[in-house]
This record gives C-alpha cells, sequence and structure tokens, in this order.
C-alpha cells in the first residue's frame, strides 16, 4: 500500500514525479503529494485525494521547479487521509522531507521521545517520526543520521528522502517494503516499483532489507546497515511501457482481462517441451515431499483452493489451501517433508510474507509462484515459478490470477509425472496448450453480459455456488463482483445450502451458479432446482450443449468445451466480465476501488 517516487536529473521533476505517481496510484489512492528542492529549500504540494487533485494543484501553484524530488501516492494506515497527513512529511526545521510505504510498529514511542525533546508534530502518521527522528540526528552527515534513525525504526518500511542542504541528492532506504532504484542517462531513481520507471528506464537495483542508497544524477551507492557500500547487481526488465498504458480500454481492468490469452500463452508455452511438462528452473525433487500446502491470500488463495483440488486429484498427496493471515498465526503441521507452495502477483503481500517464515521456520521447503520478478517473497522462497503475466495495474486481479492457476496446473502435472501417476502427459500438454484460445472463445461466446448487468445490477445481492473447482471459482467469481461492483456477494459449496444459506433465497433473488463439471452435474442441478422453487432468479454458468442447465436456468452465461480438470481457468472469464460490465452500470471507479489497494503490504 501507498507508492514512492523520487527523481534526481538536469531535467524538471515534478512531471517525473507526476508522472510516476500516476502509474504507482494502484497500491494507494486517497491522498497524494511531492517534494521539490530548490535553491536550498524544498517546496512541498499535498491534497487529499487522487493524484489528478495533485497535478491540479502542482499546476495551480505554478509547476513546483526543481531537478530533484520524491512523491507519495497514499492508502491511509495512521489517520485520515487529509492535506496534512498526506506524504511528503517534513522536519520539524525544514531540512528533510520524506516519503513512507510502510509501517512503523514503534512510532508512539519515538514520537513520544521526539516530543519530550520539544518536536512539535504536524500530522497523525506513524511516517512523521521517521523525518524529524532523522532532523534531530542530523549533524551534518546526512548518510550517518539516515543510519541512526532506520536503526530505531521497527516495522516495515520503503523510505525516500529529499533534503534542503545536498541539491541533487536523494536518499532512500528499505526494510520489508518494496523499493527499487531506477538507473539512468545523467538522471537516477527511486521507486515503489518498475510501473513507475518504465517510460525512463528498464535497468533497475534491486535494493534489499536493511540496506540505504545514496543517489545522485550520475552516481549511486548503496549501503548496508552499518554504512559499508554494498556491490549490487543491475537487473534489465523486460515489460514494456505500452504494458502499462490502457491502450485504448477505458480500464487497466478490461485490458487485463483480454490479455488473458497471451497472458497464459506466455506462462505455459516456454514450460511445455515435445509433450511433456518442463520446470527447469524448478531445482526440487518432488519425491522428497508427502504432503502440499497452499497459501496465500484473496484471490491468489482462491487460485491456491483451484490448485489444491488438482494436486489431489492427479497427485494423490494429501494437499490443503489456508488463507495466509490464518496460518501465520495458525499451528499448521508441517515439517521437512511438507512442500508449502505460496502464490502472490505482488509478491509483496505482508500477510503471505508473514506466513512462509513461519513454514520456513518449521523446517518446511518454500515453493513461490509469484509475477512480480526480484519482489520479496520471491527473494525469500526456495523455489520459484514465474507467472509471467506482464503487469497488472487495476486493483482486481484477473490475469494475475488466472496465469497463477494455469501454473499451478502445470506443477500438478509436472508433480503427478515424478510420482510416476501421470498418464497420457501429450494429451494432458495438448490441453493445456489449448487454453488460451479456450478464453478467447469463453470472451467471444458470451456478448450477453452487458445486457445481464443492466438486469442484474441493482441486486440486493448475489449467491455464486458450485461444486468442487467449480465452488473455487465461485468464490473468486464473488470477490471479483464486490470488490469492484460493491454488490453484496456470497460464494457458497452448492451443497450448504441447505445447511442454512437457502433461508435467503426469495422472490426474484439472483443465484449465479456454475455448473462445468460433468460428474456432479446432477449435483448442482438439484441445487438449482431447489433454489427456483423458492423464487430464485439463476444464472448459470455452463456448457452450450448442456442441456438440462440451459433449460433449466433463466440466464445463461457459457464456456467452450474443456476438460472439467482444467475449466476454472476459463470459467472465471465470463464472471470477471459480468462484474467489470455490473461495476460500469454502478459508476464505480473499476481500477481503483474504495478502500482497497492492490498491493497489501501492511497486515
Ligand atoms: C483480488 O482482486 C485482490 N485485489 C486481492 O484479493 C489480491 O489477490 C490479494 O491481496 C493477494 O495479492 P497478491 O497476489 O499480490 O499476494
Amino acid at each position: 500500500m501507498c507508492g514512492i517516487v523520487g527523481f534526481t536529473g538536469r531535467s524538471q521533476a515534478a512531471p517525473v514525479l507526476l508522472d510516476g505517481l500516476k502509474h504507482l496510484e494502484y497500491r494507494g489512492y486517497d491522498s497524494a503529494g511531492i517534494a521539490v528542492q530548490k535553491d536550498g529549500a524544498i517546496a512541498m504540494t499535498k491534497t487529499s485525494g487522487k493524484v489528478d487533485a495533485l497535478i491540479d494543484k502542482v499546476r495551480a501553484t505554478g509547476g513546483m521547479p526543481g531537478v530533484s524530488g520524491i512523491g507519495h501516492t497514499r492508502w491511509a494506515t495512521h489517520g485520515v487521509p487529509n492535506d496534512v497527513n498526506a506524504h511528503p512529511h517534513m522536519s520539524q526545521d525544514g531540512r528533510f522531507a520524506v516519503v513512507h510505504n510502510g509501517i512503523i510498529e514503534n512510532f508512539a514511542e519515538l514520537r513520544k521521545e521526539l516530543e519530550a525533546e520539544g518536536v512539535a508534530f504536524q500530522s497523525e502518521t506513524d511516517t512523521e517520526v521517521i523525518v524529524q527522528l532523522l532532523g534531530s540526528y542530523y549533524e551534518g552527515d546526512i548518510k550517518q543520521a539516515l543510519l541512526r534513525t532506520v536503526s530505531r525504526l521497527e516495522g516495515s518500511y520503503a523510505v525516500g528522502v529529499l533534503s534542503a542542504d545536498v541539491p541533487g541528492t536523494l536518499y532512500a532506504a528499505r526494510a520489508a517494503s518494496p523499493l527499487i532504484i531506477g538507473i539512468g542517462a545523467g538522471e537516477n531513481f527511486f521507486a515503489s516499483d518498475i510501473t513507475a520507471l518504465v517510460s525512463h528506464t528498464k535497468n533497475v537495483i534491486d535494493m534489499d532489507d536493511g540496506e540505504i542508497a545514496e543517489i545522485t544524477p550520475d552516481r549511486i551507492t548503496v549501503f548496508d546497515h552499518a554504512g559499508r557500500a554494498v556491490k549490487k547487481e543491475e537487473r534489465h526488465v523486460t515489460w514494456d511501457v505500452a504494458s502499462a498504458e490502457k491502450n485504448g480500454y477505458d480500464h487497466f481492468m478490461l485490458k487485463e482481462i483480454m490479455e488473458q490469452p497471451a497472458a497464459l500463452k506466455a506462462t505455459i508455452e516456454p514450460r511445455i517441451k515435445g509433450g511433456c511438462v518442463c520446470f527447469e528452473e524448478l531445482g526440487l525433487d518432488m519425491k522428497n515431499y508427502d504432503s502440499i500446502l497452499i497459501t496465500a491470500c484473496g484471490s491468489a488463495y482462491h487460485a491456491g483452493v483451484v490448485g489444491r483440488y488438482l494436486i489431489r486429484k492427479l497427485c494423490r498427496i494429501p494437499a490443503e489451501a489456508e488463507v495466509a493471515s490464518e496460518l501465520r498465526y495458525g499451528d499448521p503441521v508441517i515439517g521437512e517433508r511438507t512442500l508449502v507452495i505460496v502464490v502472490s502477483q505482488s509478491g509483496e503481500t505482508a500477510d503471505t510474507i508473514a506466513a512462509m517464515k513461519k513454514c520456513r521456520e518449521a523446517g518446511a521447503t518454500v515453493l513461490a509462484i509469484v509475477n512480480v520478478v526480484g519482489s520479496t517473497i520471491a527473494k525469500l522462497a526456495d523455489a520459484v515459478l514465474y507467472t509471467w503475466a506482464g503487469p497488472e495495474i487495476a486493483v482486481a486481479t484477473t490475469k494475475g490470477y488466472t496465469t497463477q492457476i494455469a501454473v499451478l496446473y502445470m506443477l500438478a502435472a509436472y508433480i503427478a509425472k515424478h510420482l510416476g501417476l501421470l498418464q497420457n502427459e501429450a494429451a494432458l500438454t495438448d490441453t493445456l496448450q489449448a487454453l488460451p484460445r479456450r478464453i478467447q472463445q469463453a470472451i467471444d461466446m458470451n456478448p450477453s453480459i452487458p445486457a445481464l448487468a443492466r438486469k442484474y445490477h441493482a441486486s440486493k445481492a448475489l449467491f455464486f455456488i458450485g461444486r468442487n473447482t467449480d465452488y473455487a471459482v465461485a468464490l473468486e467469481g464473488a470477490l471479483k463482483m464486490k470488490e469492484i461492483s460493491y454488490l453484496h456477494s456470497e460464494a457458497y459449496a452448492a451443497g450448504e445450502l441447505k445447511h442454512g444459506t437457502i433461508a435467503l433465497i426469495e422472490e426474484h433473488q439472483p443465484v449465479i451458479a456454475l455448473c462445468c463439471n460433468a460428474s456432479i452435474m446432477e449435483k448442482t442441478l438439484s441445487n438449482i432446482v431447489e433454489v427456483k422453487s423458492r423464487g430464485a432468479e439463476v444464472l448459470a454458468l455452463t456448457f452450450r450443449s448442456n442441456r438440462q442447465i440451459v433449460s433449466v436456468a433463466d440466464d445463461l452465461l457459457f464456456i467452450p468445451p474443456v476438460d472439467p480438470l482444467f475449466s476454472a481457468v476459463i470459467e472465471i472469464v465470463p464472471l470477471q466480465l459480468l462484474a467489470y460490465h455490473v461495476a460500469r452500470e454502478n459508476g464505480c471507479d473499476i481500477d481503483k476501488p474504495k478502500n482497497l489497494a492492490k498491493s497489501v503490504t501492511v497486515e
């Protein structure tokens, strides 16, 4: 949550910072601000609201001239989202401005200490202790003052510092929050992630926990916690500028839904060779494990639930899926023979990181399925499988989720093969390679979605039902609907309806029934009949050829014929589009839903 950006060079800083913040806005969007250094002083503009409001305010103040600066877009933790609590925050003497992503857990105690020394705080934020500490420790050497400051902080931070005294020099520090340095020609940057920088540079340095950096237009020096210079590797990023732009679509979410065939192709193709699933990058012997635990948050957890069904089915190994926020405080029965699979698009989700650390301490091996290269989860894991989905900007994940499922499909097949349980691998890889085409068909065969959205958008609630993998997809369908359209949506295992939820079914209550698994179709059909006889309006998601369901449902969404083992990745696509169009009907801010942020780096 929160995005930070910094620039130092020879051109004006404000336009670069504002453009960077626009690209980071998915990380938080309740207030924003920039600070620019000029003629030995720091100018600052901040506002509640989105980055567009900041752009207007900066323009009104004359554009804020200066060639170095820092910026921030906020997802409030400590203090309401108003102008005062917006970042940057300034030290009492006006010598330093700081932007911060993360949470300072011991801020109350530090604030008390500083107040006792006479510091008058301006905001309610935890961040302000960082800049006030820096101001109080500064005796002419910023690097030393910053090292001393960060040594006092508990919690997580990616921090950017601008000083009035040293023109053109930025400082940055990192602990458990993402931070990269961008390398330009005669200009350098820092940012929470590459999307803010990709139009300027694709060459980056990943900062590690405990490091600080001194950044000038021509030099980048990274130091460890003791102030010793550290040699850092440069990394070239392959994401292109276009992939972080809307490219004519009204919303990033729609663009990312439409990108799914290409994204899945990029995930699957390099891993299939000569009719075999190859995970050359894996480096784990699957015979070393006799149980699998999948952990993640939100949609990534839902992908994990799909993976659990498949691993059980193909590999005949005990497999569980548990949300990371529960696992981190639970007592999982795991050990050296447990393979823990963590799933995360961003690779920065705080609960997932905590859960994976707990599992490693218990002796388990952690395999991460991650989209963002160089992310914290990718670095901490014993092995990594990247999803190669490209940048995902919309807060509601779409291609991030489907590519996670694609990796889990291939992983299940790979494990089954290593356990000697996989039959007809060539047919299976044909099915996997056809998935991108099937997704395109699922997009093309449902032109009625905007009309269905008009019919259902004003409903009081929506219930999604299904069994087995249909149920796993129902969980994700309901989450997609609620997070972007604010329509109350819940998913139920269809067989559970009669154990309580059916009491909520009344005349015209919409029920979205997922019926894509022939072996249990009859059972879901019975549930459809049960809710219909109590007045429900049923929108069924199924195959066109499924006459029984087609004849009983009020409305229909279709997927093309596909092996039910692998249908989940197709089923979700019409549901993503339905959520998108319902949100449009409801006039919602689709790419930046209220109260949410893309990367949940706080607990
Ligand atoms: C889904 O649309 C969400 N925005 C959210 O549930 C997300 O999947 C979750 O926060 C996990 O994020 P991650 O994949 O980056 O770890």
